[in-house]
């Protein structure tokens, strides 16, 4: 493992040097199999060769990125967590907020890819708004605290969500919000038809959803901004962080849980993959609010 570091190291050095990237914290193991299929792309025999093509060939820098941050998303990603979200978590909020009169909801989703993740979660909280704009109450039993509990007119929610990847290129994407089917086919028939447009063999993302969602570049071990520019200061009630971690060494880990916590408000909640937790040193610092899916909240 350490032979794959050393022969990778002036690949990342020159990543970290060109673009400021660095990825020297993610697994090697999982860095040379990524590396080595741009090895064969570029016809290259060995990591030092592929160097010189890097060097020479500034296109490939994108490929080289675009090969190490895998995208791979789709909306609802992981049913029981968007449903406990959709049930759950976003009601108690809503309930929550309003009755301390703060009437914004801040969500981030760190390492947003494509913004199928952020975008489900914004189709989520247009639905739960709807709904309490026409009924004008609470609508769900949140274990009893806020149940029955029924609010005069209330002012409408302010909603942010900020969506942020490293990778531009899929940011763009994400901005243009057109997905193959293979993106849509957790989403529930009614929400499709109501969210999407068809176009051709893909579905198009309806401006009342996109317009929720505001997406910016952004390194998750930014050591200079704590958290990502576009959203001023953090305080967010909702942070997904999803799929994102499995990739990193724990001295990474351990810098962008840093950055997780500081970024979420009093209670508020962290999402993370179905494969991840919160490293030893932050356990203490998060409850587990599901038994069965991964959603923590900041003591
Ligand atoms: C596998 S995708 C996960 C997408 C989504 N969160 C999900 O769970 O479906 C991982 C994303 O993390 C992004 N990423 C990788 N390293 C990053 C970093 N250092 N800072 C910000 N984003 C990063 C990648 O570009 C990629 O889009």
């Amino acid at each position: 493992m350490q032979e794959t570091g050393k022969a990778l190291k002036p690949i990342l050095d020159y990543l970290l040097e060109k673009r400021g990237f660095d990825f020297s914290g993610y697994h090697h193991p999982m860095l040379g199999r990524r590396i080595t299929k741009r090895l064969f792309a570029t016809s290259s025999e060995n990591f030092g060769e592929y160097l010189s093509y890097l060097q020479e060939n500034s296109d490939e820098l994108d490929h080289l990125i675009d090969v190490i941050t895998i995208n791979v998303s789709r909306f609802f990603r992981d049913t029981l967590t968007f449903e406990l979200i959709a049930d759950r978590i976003l009601p108690a909020m809503i309930l929550e907020k309003t009755r301390l009169h703060d009437n914004s909801l801040r969500i981030w989703s760190a390492g947003c890819a494509r913004g199928e993740e952020p975008y489900s979660l914004a189709i989520l909280v247009q639905e739960l708004l709807r709904k309490e704009e026409k009924t004008g109450e609470a609508s769900r039993n949140n274990e009893g605290v806020f149940a029955g509990n029924k609010y005069e007119k209330s002012p409408p929610f302010s909603v942010h969500i900020f969506a942020t990847d490293i990778d531009g290129k899929t940011l763009k994407d994400a901005e243009k919000a057109v997905y193959p089917l293979a993106s849509v086919e957790n989403i529930k028939h009614r929400l499709l038809t109501k969210y999407f447009t068809p176009d051709g063999t893909s579905f198009r993302l309806l401006p009342e959803i996109k317009k929720l969602v505001h997406f910016s570049p952004y390194d998750m071990l930014d050591k200079k901004c704590g958290v990502p520019p576009e959203s001023v200061f953090g305080a967010f009630d909702l942070v997904l962080c999803r799929n994102l971690l499995i990739y990193f060494n724990i001295e990474y880990q351990e810098t962008i849980f840093a950055k997780l916590y500081h970024s979420l408000s009093q209670n508020g909640y962290l999402i993370l993959g179905e494969a991840e937790a919160p490293i030893m040193t932050y356990r203490h610092h998060f409850s587990r609010a599901f038994e069965f899916s991964p959603i923590y909240r900041k003591r």
